[in-house]
């Protein structure tokens, strides 16, 4: 089991599908093990996206996440990282297939509703700045003998 860092940004919660999303990863079997609903401050915004200092979109993705609330969470499941990555799709939304969160309520990738983790590392860096250990919670869906064999 594979643990990714997942955030819907300020537009997927002002926009109100919050529950939207998170039905689609309850669905597709995946187990919340932690969230919070929170204002990200500048300092923890440019931690979080500091791969990206520099470039040209860097300051609007600040100005853009911390704009309002969003809602940090840690996904657990089979192979997490990659396949919430495809169920969020390209960073582009018009790039994003329909039928992935991007490709169904977004335009712009500006304004792409939601951030999930590309890799193993980026996971266990992005968890680690969001979440105190204590705060994920270990326990087993009820379902979990009819999605694992
Ligand atoms: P995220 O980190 O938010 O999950 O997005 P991602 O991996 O799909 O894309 P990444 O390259 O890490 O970019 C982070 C976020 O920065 C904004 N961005 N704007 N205008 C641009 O060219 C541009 N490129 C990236 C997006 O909000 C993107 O999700
Ligand atoms: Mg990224």
């Amino acid at each position: 089991m594979e643990l990714s860092f997942v955030m819907i940004k300020p537009d997927g919660v002002q926009r109100a599908i919050v529950g939207e999303v998170i039905s689609r990863f309850e669905q597709k079997g995946f187990k919340i093990a932690a969230a919070k609903f929170m204002q990200i401050s500048r300092e923890l915004a440019s931690e979080h996206y500091g791969e990206h200092e520099g470039k040209p979109f860097y300051e609007p993705l600040i100005e853009y996440i911390t704009s309002g609330p969003v809602l940090a969470m840690v996904i657990e499941g089979e192979n997490a990282i990659e396949a919430i990555r495809k169920l969020v799709g390209k960073t582009n939304p018009q790039d994003a297939d329909p039928g992935t969160i991007r490709g169904d309520f977004a335009q712009m990738t500006g304004r792409n509703i939601i951030h999930a983790s590309d890799s193993m590392e980026s996971a266990v860096r992005e968890i680690s700045l969001f979440f105190r250990p204590d705060e994920i919670i270990e326990y087993e869906r009820s379902d979990e003998p009819w999605l694992y064999e």
